[in-house]
């Protein structure tokens, strides 16, 4: 059995008084209440651990600043890792069980990567039913409106790949990663399993310069995205990039600057694959990152589209 998804991520960051506030207004729950690491959790239990970026027990990081340190992957069960375990091994790939369970590694890009039985609980959260014409699906109800997100999973991050041949061998031979659809030498979506939502990680290339373009977490749906959106824009966070769509995997997404370092992503509505789904190869364009997006955002206050004061440099496709 393949991986069953991200488990949690662990930063390291300059100021974590700023990146406390960044998680209660994200929509996570705390999860322990000692001041280092802080340690917060989705809706299935999915783990966001900030320390300081100079804890000495961190491993390093692969980019300057406050930013991602550990990658953690959850496995369905025992057997399921130490399946995982074996075939990186039988590919020549050093690991090292530790005391806590999980077993450690490097990715190409020198990202330290954890792998353990999952933590998580799985949830299912409903998207709210659209109505199409003469083919209502929500009947006598009204679609909410969202106060705020609370986000249900880490969905996926988004790496910077120094190496890019080697990552993309590294995520799909070793850890038997499956191609969703692919910028071929430019960026592949990878889902950890045949089975499951688009992806997990997204690899870019970017030779020599290894770094985390983003971290995302799903939310139920468009109203949950939009919610959510303009409820952090209300507490004075910036937009990076969104609202909007991206074509490939058709997802709504709304992505924000913010101290973890990487921005962070609300997503919801990304196509789900199985053995049967066709991946596709596209050349790069920006109307392939977005369909349409709003640049600077919606205004917390007025609810009309804020006034973009700059210009996204994430190079996303
Ligand atoms: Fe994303």
């Amino acid at each position: 059995m393949a991986l069953s998804g991200i488990d949690a991520v662990v930063f390291g960051v300059a100021d974590p008084d700023a990146a406390q506030r960044l998680l209660d207004d994200w929509g996570l729950v705390r999860s322990s209440a000692a001041p280092v690491p802080l340690c917060y959790a989705t809706r299935d239990g999915g783990e966001v651990i900030v320390h300081p970026a100079q804890a000495p027990d961190l491993p390093p990081a692969i980019e300057p600043g406050s930013t991602l340190r550990e990658l953690v992957w959850g496995a369905p069960d025992a057997a399921s890792l130490a399946e995982s375990v074996a075939r990186l091994r039988a590919g020549g790939i050093a690991c090292a069980a530790g005391p806590d369970g999980a077993v450690r590694l490097r990715d190409p890009n020198g990202m330290a990567l954890a792998l353990r039985v999952s933590r998580r609980r799985p949830v299912a959260v409903a998207a709210t039913p659209a109505n199409g014409p003469g083919a209502p699906q929500r009947i006598d109800r009204r679609a909410p409106v969202h106060a705020r997100a609370a986000p249900a999973t880490l969905g996926h991050v988004v790496l910077f790949a120094a190496d890019f041949a080697a990552m993309r061998d590294f995520y799909t031979r070793h850890l038997g990663f499956v191609v969703s659809d692919e910028y071929p030498g430019h960026g592949v979506f990878l889902r950890c399993a045949a089975r499951g939502p688009h992806h997990n990680l997204f690899l870019l290339n970017r030779p020599g310069r290894p770094g985390v373009n983003h971290v995302a977490f799903t939310v139920a749906d468009i109203h949950e995205v939009i919610g959510g959106g303009i409820a952090m824009s209300r507490r004075g966070w910036k937009t990076e990039i969104g609202p909007g769509r991206h074509p490939i995997s058709s997802a709504y997404f709304w992505y924000f600057h913010n101290p973890l370092g990487p921005p962070l992503e609300y997503y919801a509505d990304d196509d789900f694959c199985t053995d049967a789904w066709q991946p596709g190869t596209f050349e790069r364009r920006p109307e392939l990152f977005a369909e349409w997006a709003i640049a600077g955002g919606i205004d917390g206050a007025t609810r009309r589209q804020a006034r973009a004061t700059e210009e996204s440099g994430r190079g996303h496709a």
